[in-house]
């Protein structure tokens, strides 16, 4: 199966041109062509997700169907890709509504979870690999990236399930948490790295704030409560009902990661709306928390990322705050000016006082993308990988090499979409040496169309 699609018009929607367009088959490949030499220590699979809309069209760039996209690496050799949807009630009927499919009951008012797309992560955890969406249960995936069903953690999980959660670099434990737009509005949930629910605690926040992400450090976890506020009269117009609110008042709420609601020290911040942290540590009194801030968003409305409407308010931007939780001081200051998005940390940091962070570039350079790579240990300073002209990464993941002695000491894996071919590869970036040419390229004879977040799941 070697067809690449075509080009798509310029009169669809920004989230469904060019390369957001949806591939339209699944298939594996072997026999792929790399470039370089993969490192013989990357034994296991990169998977990435992302919206792939069966029917071809979505309302939104984030209510797309789910399609993972993978490939398997052993022995420096790159075994297979494939492409998979995952397989939910939203695939099985092509074109409906999740209200139409029941997604709320009127009569009980209560959700049904296993109604998602499963688009947005995919992570492994405790042997499990899980497609995540915030507004429903995981799914549950094999190795080959076929669906196993909706995973409920032997059914104590009762709520939505972020599509963020946090593994402990140290112990493993994954925290999450729900947020809905009907009351209770947030839960947070602790599953040890064994794999079992072990809390579950209502949360209370101002209101029904889209709370897409959060973070954790070694003592606490820390949750967003920002002015994104769910709208009723939206919803009842279809599409994506979130909208900015300059009456609801912007603050992080920090916990003990094993504590209740009676125990959330809440900072006042500056508005803004973050996606996506990169990471946060505890330092002597202070929690400290970076991120990728936006000004605000969805005043006018809930289009993202459209490189033509985008205003500098909704620019992401590399942030850093600090919570004193002895004095409740909070400091916060810019640490880059240039768009920057999709941070990750190692694996082995989430929660933990790292140096490094990694994100991709968004729309301030049209010609070609760059993956960053900031150095926290001296104040967030920025080198980067320059893509050739035409060629456009993802969200950047971590693995570390063997043997490695520094933090850096690993290597940075996306999918590349190059428009010259209008195909793309995975390639393999030396993380301690971010500026030089790839190890490694993995070619593919088609485009992945551009997505959200992925993992590395070793053997
Ligand atoms: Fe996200």
């Amino acid at each position: 199966m070697t067809t690449i699609d075509e080009p798509t018009t310029a009169d669809l929607p920004w989230h469904l041109r060019e390369n957001r367009a949806p591939v339209t088959d699944e298939v594996t490949l072997t026999g792929l062509e790399v470039t370089g030499s993969i490192p013989p220590e990357l034994n296991g699979r990169y998977l990435r997700n992302g919206a792939n809309p069966l029917t071809g069209t979505s309302e939104h760039w984030f209510l797309g169907d789910g399609m993972i996209h993978g490939i398997e690496l052993s022995n420096g050799t790159a075994n297979w890709y494939r492409n998979r949807y995952v397989r939910t009630p939203l695939h099985a009927n092509p074109g409906v509504d999740r209200m139409e499919l029941g997604y709320i009951d009127p009569e009980t008012i209560s959700f049904n979870f296993e109604i998602s797309t499963a688009n947005t992560h995919v992570i492994g955890h405790a042997g499990k690999i899980l497609a995540l969406e915030e507004g429903a249960f995981p799914y549950e995936l094999t190795r080959e990236l076929d669906t196993v069903g909706p995973c409920t953690f032997d059914g104590k999980l009762t709520t939505q399930m972020t599509a963020h959660p946090k593994t402990c670099g140290e112990t493993g434990e994954m925290l999450f948490f729900g947020y809905s737009s009907l009351p209770p509005y947030l839960t947070y949930h602790r599953v040890s790295a064994a794999g079992e629910l072990i809390q579950s605690t209502e949360i209370t926040v101002n209101g029904p704030t889209m709370m897409h992400d959060f973070v954790i450090s070694r003592n606490h976890s820390v949750f967003m409560d920002l002015p994104a506020i769910f709208d009723m009269e939206l919803a009842m117009t279809g599409g994506m009902p979130i909208r900015w609110s300059d009456d609801y008042p912007a603050r992080f709420g920090v916990m003990p990661r094993a504590g209740g609601d009676a125990d959330v020290k809440w900072f006042d911040v500056e508005p803004c709306y973050v996606f996506h942290t990169l990471n946060a540590y505890d330092i002597g009194d202070e929690v400290v928390v970076h991120g990728c801030r936006l000004n605000e968003i969805w005043r006018d409305g809930a289009e993202v990322g459209d490189p033509d409407s985008i205003s500098d308010d909704e620019a992401p931007r590399m942030w850093e705050w600090r919570f004193n939780m002895v004095t409740g001081a909070v400091s916060e200051r810019q640490l880059d000016d240039r768009f920057s998005e999709f941070p990750r940390v190692p694996d082995s940091k989430v929660g933990l006082q790292g140096r490094y962070g990694y994100t991709m570039s968004t729309t301030d350079d049209k010609t070609a993308g760059e993956i960053f790579k900031y150095d926290m240990a001296d104040g967030g300073s920025r080198t980067s990988h320059v893509f050739p002209k035409g060629q456009f990464p993802g969200e950047p993941v971590f693995v570390p090499a063997d043997g490695a002695t520094n933090e850096d000491d690993g290597y940075l894996l996306t999918f590349v979409h190059d428009e010259t071919t209008n195909t793309s590869h995975l390639t393999i970036l030396d993380a301690s040496s971010i500026e030089s040419d790839p190890v490694a390229q993995v070619h593919l004879p088609r485009r992945i169309p551009t997505g959200f977040h992925g993992s590395w799941v070793a053997d």
